[in-house]
C-alpha cells in the first residue's frame, strides 16, 4: 500500500512501528526539490530516529564544489521529513550537523511526543507530491499581500530571509545577472558536460536527473527576461508548446532567499526555508521557478549579496506566480535511499 497517499490523514494501523514510520517519512522526503534532481541524500534509521545524510557522490563537483546546493537540497528533504512526522501527529526533534565523526550527516530527527497536526500542517503535507518546479512565465496578476507576508514569515521561521524585489530596477538587475550567468554556464564545457549527465533523454527509465517532461521544449520568455537553464542541450527535448508562443509573460514575484552566514548549517536552514515557502505557495495555488545560475559564479553571487541582499548570503532566486502549466518529475524509490 502506498501510505503516502492515505487520504484521511490517518496513519494506517500497520504503519505504526518505528520502521513503518521511517519508511513513510522517507517516502515523503524524497519529493523535496534538489539541484538538477540529483537527490543528493540517503537516510538511515534506528529506533525512533531518522538520520539524513548528504550523498557526496551526487554532488555537482564543477557547479557546486563546496556542496552548498547539495546541502540546500538536503535541507529541503529535512523539512519535508518534519512535515511528514507532523502529519502523523509526531513532534520532530531535530539535531542539525555538525558531527565530527560523521561529516556527511545533515541532521538527526527523533520523535517521541504526540500532538495532533493542525490543518495547516496537513495542508503542507498534501502539497508535498503536488509541488513542482515551474520553468517559464506566469499570469500577469499580483499575488495577495497576505501571501507575500506569509511567505516572508515562513522563511524567517527557518532562520532565512525572503527578500521581495518590488523595485523594477532591482528586478531588471537580477534578471540581467541570471541571463549573464546562464550564458556563461552554456559556454563552460565542464559545466555543460556535468549538467548533461543529469538531463536524461526522453523515454529514459532513470529516476533522477531532470527529465524532458519537466521543462518546455521552447522556453517561454518573461519580462524582464529570466532564462531557464538549457536542460535539452540543443536536442529539442522537452514538453511541446501548448499553443502559439506569444508575447513575453510576467516574471512573477521576484525574490531572493538569503541567510546571514554561509556555513553548511546555513545552507541546510536555507533548504528548509526553501521547501517551507514552496509548500505554502503550492497550498495557495502558486507555483515557483528557481534560478541558481548566478549563485554558482562567485563574483555574481558576491554582487547579489552586496547590491540586492544588504550583505546577506543569497542562497536561491525564486519567482512566484500562477500558471496553468504542469510538469512531471521523477524520484528514486524509498528502498534506494533508506539504508
Ligand atoms: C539548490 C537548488 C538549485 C536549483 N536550481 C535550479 C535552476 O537553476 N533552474 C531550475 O529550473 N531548477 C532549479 N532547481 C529545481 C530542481 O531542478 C528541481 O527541484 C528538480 O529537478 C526536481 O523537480 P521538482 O522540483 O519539480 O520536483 C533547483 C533546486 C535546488 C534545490
Amino acid at each position: 500500500m502506498n501510505v503516502f497517499w492515505a487520504p484521511s490523514g490517518e496513519l494506517p494501523k500497520e504503519a505504526s512501528s518505528p520502521e513503518e514510520i521511517a519508511r513513510f517519512v522517507v517516502e515523503a522526503a524524497v519529493h523535496a526539490p534538489s539541484v538538477h534532481n540529483t537527490q543528493p541524500w540517503w537516510f538511515s534509521h534506528s529506533g525512533s530516529e531518522i538520520s539524513v545524510h548528504a550523498d557526496v557522490e551526487r554532488r555537482l563537483a564543477v557547479a557546486d564544489p563546496n556542496g552548498r546546493e547539495m546541502m540546500i537540497s538536503c535541507g529541503a528533504a529535512l523539512f519535508t521529513a518534519r512535515v511528514a512526522l507532523r502529519y502523523l501527529g509526531l513532534v520532530p526533534a531535530v539535531r542539525l550537523l555538525p558531527d565530527p565523526d560523521l561529516p556527511n550527516l545533515v541532521a538527526r530527527i527523533g520523535w517521541r511526543d504526540h500532538t495532533p497536526p493542525v490543518d495547516y500542517e496537513r495542508q503542507l503535507f498534501t502539497e508535498i507530491p503536488r509541488r513542482r518546479t515551474h520553468r517559464g512565465g506566469f499570469e500577469d496578476e499580483p499575488l495577495p499581500a497576505s501571501l507575500l507576508s506569509a511567505l516572508r514569515e515562513e522563511a524567517a521561521r527557518e532562520h532565512a530571509t525572503l527578500r521581495i524585489l518590488g523595485d523594477d530596477g532591482q528586478r531588471a538587475t537580477l534578471a540581467a545577472l541570471v541571463e549573464a550567468a546562464d550564458h556563461a554556464l552554456r559556454l563552460d564545457s565542464a559545466r555543460v558536460k556535468e549538467e548533461s549527465r543529469w538531463t536524461p533523454p526522453p523515454g529514459s527509465q532513470r529516476r533522477d536527473g531532470v527529465p524532458a517532461t519537466a521543462y518546455p521544449a521552447r522556453p517561454e520568455r518573461t519580462e524582464p527576461s529570466f532564462p531557464s537553464r538549457d536542460f535539452a542541450h540543443g536536442h529539442g527535448w522537452g514538453l511541446p508548446p501548448g499553443g502559439e508562443i506569444a508575447m513575453p509573460r510576467s516574471a512573477g514575484l521576484v525574490t531572493v532567499l538569503s541567510t546571514a552566514a554561509d556555513r553548511p548549517e546555513d545552507w541546510v536552514n536555507a533548504g528548509e526555508a526553501l521547501q517551507r515557502v514552496l509548500l505554502l505557495a503550492s497550498a495557495s495555488g502558486v507555483s515557483a521557478a528557481l534560478h541558481s545560475q548566478p549563485l554558482e559564479l562567485v563574483q555574481l553571487r558576491d554582487f547579489i549579496a552586496e547590491h540586492l541582499c544588504g550583505g546577506a548570503q543569497p542562497q536561491m532566486i525564486m519567482r512566484f506566480g500562477t500558471t496553468g502549466q504542469s510538469s512531471v518529475s521523477v524520484r528514486r524509490r524509498v528502498d534506494e535511499v533508506l539504508l
